[in-house]
């Protein structure tokens, strides 16, 4: 299929909120989901969210192996999530550093959510539900934020944590940059 061009901040599509998935198994859904996973591997994105390149559908991806963006990541397991619920399963937040392939070059520091369970459906309509902590968690909040018209930026609580790559991180190399 192809790699798609991923909408940057300030495009209105990414301000929408995504509708539902009704029917599932289907070629559309398929070559959707094709397309979302080429655009992040070619990015080496953690996640990427269908309303990312325009399509304002409840379907998100995510993992984490060996990513040169991610270098100290736990592996998070490659999943389709589709019309995603979240519970918080404590009060227990963490901060920790984020980037989104909407806001390239950028990182900021956001609060999550330590402890999450995490519903909703896989490609053929196969019910997923887990209870994750950590930067799995993270990532699943960071995405279906997107769902939800929301960009990490505007979590950020103190915008001095808000800044360029090579600025907050001088000493990572050039080439492990979004
Ligand atoms: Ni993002």
């Amino acid at each position: 299929m192809a790699v798609r061009q991923v909408l940057k901040m300030g495009d209105p599509l990414l301000w929408q909120e995504a509708q539902p998935v009704t029917e599932f198994d289907t070629p559309v859904l398929h070559d959707l989901l094709t397309d979302m996973r080429d655009t992040m591997a070619e990015l080496n994105g953690a996640g990427l969210a269908a309303p990312q390149i325009g399509v304002s559908l409840q379907v998100v991806i995510f993992g984490v192996q060996d990513n040169p963006r991610y270098p100290d990541a736990e592996v998070v397991p490659e999943t389709v999530l589709i019309n995603p619920r979240l519970s918080a399963l404590s009060d227990l937040q963490d901060e920790a550093w984020e980037g989104c392939l909407s806001v390239p070059g950028m990182r900021g520091l956001v609060s999550r959510y330590l402890h999450l369970r995490y519903q909703g459906y896989d490609a053929c309509g196969q019910v997923i539900d887990r209870s994750v902590s950590g930067f799995h968690a993270r990532v699943v909040q960071h995405e279906v934020d997107h769902l939800y018209g929301v960009l990490y930026p505007m979590r950020i609580r103190d915008l001095r944590n808000f800044g360029y790559n090579e600025v907050l991180f001088p000493d990572r190399p050039p080439e492990i940059d979004d």
